[in-house]
């Protein structure tokens, strides 16, 4: 057994207190435990055999806090035994825990925070690249690959449930949690979070999409009230769940904290009974995100399932017993209601595969999940410039790295995902590094170089040394976080930093660490610029390996980067500065037209376009042809490797109506489709994609349909949402269906 492995058992075996039984058997009284009946059947079955206080455990859920504090909370609201189950069952150092029903084979609901892997403050996980990090590669591998590993590493800790992943849409540039999410697009961003859900619940446990919905800035997150037409919510940020929600079949959806519309994310009828319930299908349940329950009847009626995230004495148990119980009694939530609850929560724990296959603590090799992660940084990095095609490096004598603390790891984001790393956190100026330093990893890639570093601090010293170095390495650390929203101008004048070095060395390449956008008004005076974001726990080695060349650069920005404050729809953050939980309101009235479709309509130009994303080689895309098929497009091209390397080539599809403002669209075009090929020199390959139909109708709220208007649409293909593209027109026939996929 390697050594990782070993210290993993153990610290798993020490921490885990909640390690679930053995699998439960089956017996004829016992239908509920029976793996060969449907899902539906066995959550009927076992709610049958409830009691109402049993019904009752798998409502109100525990923070992790609770472990400590549980024993203030007076006993008329959770019971002694129940306190005592609590401490005892719950995993020390997670995000949350809902007491199962032993009696009856339930197991409990061991939770754990997020999408970049395994959050337990005494258990060290993995930690990927940043979800829109992994967005970037555009290709849903990665991020499939990303959830498996992640997924794996909860289960041999002892959670079956992950609060992963989060896809809420890159409305706001300077949202702290964007680095949390999959970007700007509802198609790309649907897609990867479902392909990252999908890889989690590979494992058998639970996987929850948040932060539904229009959760798109922290700036009081949990006050502000979001005005967004249903038009516009459901061609984009719900589009995305739609998606995302499709593609993962995620056992639960987190509601947000802010209010839609006048109402509270985990108090709506429209988003979580009409949208999510019924016109999606959902089966699964609602939990709400920690603290944002308002209420008992109206919550629990407006479709909240699970109240997750309660510890102390002064929290409010909207859902715990004695709540729920007067709420029955007077009739203010139906019996069926909480049966409900209840059944979505049990058919979820039985589809996913936590009943039959109860987490038990098992050995990690933390080695291979490392590679996992490191690859998934190498496929999504993105080189946003390369003049004179500097990179890769070649035959280099001497590099001065500078900046960004590169000489100790490389930058997390902040909050709720953020991970234990293997080898321990590094917190400088309370920001978390993990221990990948890319100085280190340089040193190891160009062994014949003259590596030097040069912290930073002082920018006459680190351009000295960038002027006596054959090319300079600049590092730049953007810290964000949940919380608060960043600046988009890089923290501790490092806008400072990097032009003192560029004007000392023209031969200077810029990586970027950050959380999403960042402005760079240096970028003229540098060759090159990579885009890091935060790149997990091989990040040193990622960054090393693509600027020295071993591995070609492939991804492609899942965001647009503005290139100055005054391009965004709404330069002022509502309640910015003011104390939390000051009642703002915010009017989304760019509606629909987030990112590149908001700079197409206002005819910005961007910093850098979605999509952008250069190579060590060059791809030419060609023969494009496209076909009404049904309601969608059936598109096909052939991508071909033009240049002297291997590499990754992204197809994009975009389309548009001859008459897009008659058609009624948000912005001139959309984002269609895309396909990702790895390809040798001169190698090409044929690719068919379709245009999923939602991405050419208009939503209308009226009759609540999809609605495709008859004319001609312009398919284009292109490496990037502003490049150059070709392409050819389709006429599409007026075609209307229901936006709902329950018929009533
Ligand atoms: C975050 C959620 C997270 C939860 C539990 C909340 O503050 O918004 O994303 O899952 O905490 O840690």
């Amino acid at each position: 057994m390697s050594k990782s492995i070993a210290l993993a058992a153990s610290v798993a075996m020490l921490l885990c207190t909640s390690v679930q039984a053995a699998q439960p058997s089956a017996a004829p009284d016992r239908p509920w435990l029976d793996s060969k009946l449907p899902p539906e059947a066995r959550a009927k079955a076992a709610l049958a055999a409830m009691t109402l206080d049993e019904k009752l455990r798998l409502v109100f859920g525990y923070s992790d806090q609770a472990y400590t504090e549980i024993a203030k909370v007076p006993d008329d609201i959770v019971p002694p035994d129940l306190k005592t189950y609590i401490v005892t069952h719950q995993v020390q150092g997670s995000a949350g825990f809902v007491p199962g029903v032993p009696r009856l084979g339930i197991p409990d609901q061991t939770q754990t925070d997020a999408s970049m892997g395994v959050r337990n403050s005494l258990i060290p996980s993995t930690a990927l690249p940043s979800s829109l990090a992994t967005a970037a590669s555009f290709d849903p591998e990665v991020p499939r690959a990303g959830g498996a590993m992640i997924g794996g590493e909860a289960r041999a800790t002892g959670h079956n449930t992950m609060l992963s992943g989060g896809v809420n849409l890159a409305r706001e540039p300077r949202n702290g949690r964007n680095f949390e999410y999959t970007g700007e697009d509802p198609l790309l961003a649907g897609t990867m979070v479902g392909a990252l859900i999908d890889g989690i619940q590979s494992n058998n446990i639970v996987s929850t999409i948040k932060h539904y919905a229009v959760n798109d800035a922290e700036t009081q997150r949990t006050s502000i009230d979001v005005t967004l037409s249903p038009e516009a919510m459901r061609q984009s940020d719900l589009l995305a769940f739609e998606i995302g929600i499709e593609k993962g079949k995620p056992g639960s959806v987190m509601c947000s904290y802010n209010l839609i519309n006048g109402r509270w994310g985990c108090e709506n009828d429209y988003l979580l009974n009409k949208v999510l319930k019924h016109d999606w299908g959902f089966k699964g349940f609602v939990m709400s995100d920690w603290g944002a329950v308002h209420s008992t009847a109206d919550a629990a009626n407006d479709g909240l399932d699970q109240f997750t995230g309660f510890c102390c004495a002064t929290d409010k148990g909207w859902f715990s017993p004695p709540a729920m119980k007067a709420a029955l009694a007077s009739g203010a939530i139906p019996q069926q209601r909480l049966d409900d609850m209840v059944e979505r929560i049990l058919w979820a724990l039985f589809d996913k595969g936590a009943v039959d296959h109860p987490v038990k603590a098992a050995p990690i090799d933390y080695a291979a999940d490392a590679l996992v992660s490191r690859k998934a940084a190498e496929e999504s990095l993105t080189l946003l410039k390369n003049d004179g095609g500097l990179l890769p490096l070649r035959g280099v004598k001497s590099i001065a790295v500078i900046g960004g603390n590169a000489d100790k790891g490389v930058l997390a984001g902040g909050g709720s995902s953020d991970v234990t790393p293997v080898g321990g956190a590094i917190m400088i100026d309370e920001h978390t590094y993990l221990p990948s330093p890319p100085l280190a990893a340089l040193k190891q890639e160009l062994p014949r170089a003259r590596v030097a570093f040069d912290a930073g601090a002082d920018p006459a010293a680190a351009a000295a040394l960038a002027a006596k170095s054959d090319v300079a390495i600049v590092f730049v650390a953007q810290p964000d976080s949940e919380g608060y929203d960043g600046k988009l101008v890089l923290e501790n004048d490092q806008d400072a930093l990097v032009s003192a070095v560029a004007k000392a060395n023209p031969k200077t390449i810029v990586v970027v660490e950050s959380g999403g956008a960042v402005l760079m008004p240096w970028l003229s005076h540098v060759s090159a610029v990579l885009e890091a974001f935060y790149p997990g726990i091989r990040g040193g080695p990622a960054i090393a390996r693509i600027l020295t060349g071993k591995v070609n650069p492939s991804g492609h920005l899942p965001i647009s980067f503005p290139a100055s404050l005054d391009q965004l729809a709404h330069p002022e953050l509502p309640g910015l500065g003011m104390p939390n939980e000051t009642p703002v309101h915010i009017t989304y009235d760019e509606g629909a037209a987030i990112g590149y479709k908001w700079y197409d309509l206002k005819g910005y130009k961007p910093l850098f376009a979605f999509g952008h994303g250069l190579s060590y080689t060059d791809f030419a895309l060609s023969g494009l042809q496209a076909q009404p098929d049904a309601r969608s497009i059936r598109v096909t091209f052939s991508i071909r490797n033009a240049g002297k390397r291997a590499g990754k080539g992204v197809g994009q599809v975009y389309v548009s109506p001859a008459d897009w403002q008659k058609a009624g669209w948000e912005a001139p075009k959309r984002f269609g489709a895309f396909a990702k090929a790895e390809l040798k020199p001169g190698q090409s390959k044929s690719v068919e994609v379709t245009v999923d139909p939602r991405l050419l109708a208009t939503y209308e709220a009226a009759g609540n349909n999809w609605h495709i208007k008859a004319g001609d649409y312009r398919v284009m293909l292109g490496q990037a949402s502003d490049a150059e593209m070709q392409s050819v027109t389709v006429t599409l026939p007026d075609q209307l269906w229901s936006a709902s996929v329950t018929q009533d």
